[in-house]
């Protein structure tokens, strides 16, 4: 579209004057006509194109024919010119195009919408746990997800060897070896061990809830993934026992599920409560008259808990000392209980889901159903 070089005879001021005066009304003219996208570009392309480009013909061919003293005022005459051209194009690209003022707002035109983020289903389900808690007064405490085996095992009275360590198939950091067992690193198998830094950070009494990430050396499946979540809960003080403890679990179940929903408790082993307790809550799809999902028990079982141990609290006390603080987890006067429970299964309950792999699977599709 390049249009052809006039031929400059003159150099002087009124000559140059001329011209430019004429160049800048043509790209004035022109760009009152812009409609927007295309045409802006047509216009830049046709005055600052890199090959074809105007301003660069022009400049390449008058400067080259000037005498050296007219040069200079050439030189300025162009970068003003560049300068409007410029200009021109910025506000036609920030109006949409148009290059008239009134226009730049269109109300009319649809608008673009952005795309709101949506809490994943775990983060959601989780805060729901933590915030049934929160509301009985729980505060909330977190930890390392890589631990050492201190925390892990042995304060919570899994002694080196014990058969219940098998339970909990670990993934352990390579080239600890030369550590003592207690210091030796490995991912976390569980949300307790934060029990245990929690009371070397505080006094009782205590009421904590704990969420987190917990990993497993576990093959992945349909209801099976090597890293899962967890919701920890500790509560300790004077007089705590175990009409306290399933108390507390029954309203969270139904809390969380409704308040049609019943708990009961089971005798079980954790190494760290005495005694201990797994608990099955009514089966949340059939209301207990028995269907696939609970495998026509009419109950599903949905977490472990049960009294402190007082091996744990005796080991906190040990620690305790060791770093200058108060053994004041005194068994004679305090007592607590804990329960731990798995987030992604409470999760997939409540939304439905098939395959716990869906959790972890970073799949947009998936996820945008929970916006
Ligand atoms: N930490 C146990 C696990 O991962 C769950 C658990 C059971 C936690 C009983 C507790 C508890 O605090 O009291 O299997």
């Amino acid at each position: 579209m390049s249009a052809a070089i006039p031929e400059l005879k003159q150099f002087d001021e009124a000559e140059l004057d001329r011209v430019f005066t004429g160049l800048e009304a043509e790209v004035a003219a022109q760009a009152r006509t812009l409609t927007g996208g295309e045409s802006v570009e047509t216009f830049r392309l046709e005055w600052l194109g890199r090959k074809q480009g105007r301003l660069g013909q022009l400049s390449a061919a008058w400067l080259k024919s000037a005498p050296v003293e007219a040069k200079r005022s050439l030189g300025v005459r162009f970068n003003r010119l560049k300068a409007q051209i410029e200009s021109l194009l910025t506000e036609n690209v920030e109006a949409g195009g148009t290059g008239d003022p009134a226009q730049v707002l269109d109300v009319s035109l649809p608008g673009s919408a952005p795309r709101i983020g949506a809490e994943h289903p775990l983060v959601k389900t989780m805060a729901e746990v933590v915030g049934v808690f929160q509301r009985m007064g729980y505060s909330v405490g977190l930890g390392p997800e890589v631990e050492t085996d201190f925390y892990n095992f042995e304060a919570l009275n899994f002694p080196p060897n014990h058969p219940a360590r098998d339970t909990q198939d670990t993934l352990v950091i390579a080239d600890q070896e030369q550590k003592p067992l207690r210091e030796r690193l490995l991912m976390r198998t569980h949300t307790s061990p934060v029990q245990i830094r929690s009371m070397l950070e505080q006094a009782p009494p205590l009421r904590l809830v704990i969420p987190g990430k917990v990993h497993r050396n576990d093959a992945a499946d349909a209801t099976h993934s090597p890293v899962f979540h967890q919701v920890e809960g500790l509560c300790v003080d004077t007089r705590i026992t175990f009409s306290d403890l399933k108390g507390t679990l029954d309203h969270a179940m139904k809390a969380l599920f409704g308040s049609a929903v019943k708990t009961r408790f089971f005798p079980s082993f954790f190494p760290f409560t005495e005694p201990s307790a797994d608990v099955q809550i009514s089966c949340i799809f059939c209301g207990g008259k028995g269907c696939r999902k609970c495998k026509h028990s009419g109950w599903i079982e949905l977490l472990g808990c049960g009294m402190v141990d007082p091996a744990v609290f005796e080991a906190v006390n040990q620690r305790r000392e060791q770093m200058g603080r108060e053994p004041v987890y005194d068994t004679r006067k305090i007592s607590g209980f804990a329960f731990g429970m798995g987030v992604d299964r409470i999760a997939m309950m409540k939304y439905g889901i098939s395959d716990i792999g869906l959790l972890y699977s970073g799949d947009i599709r998936f996820l945008e159903q929970f916006s």
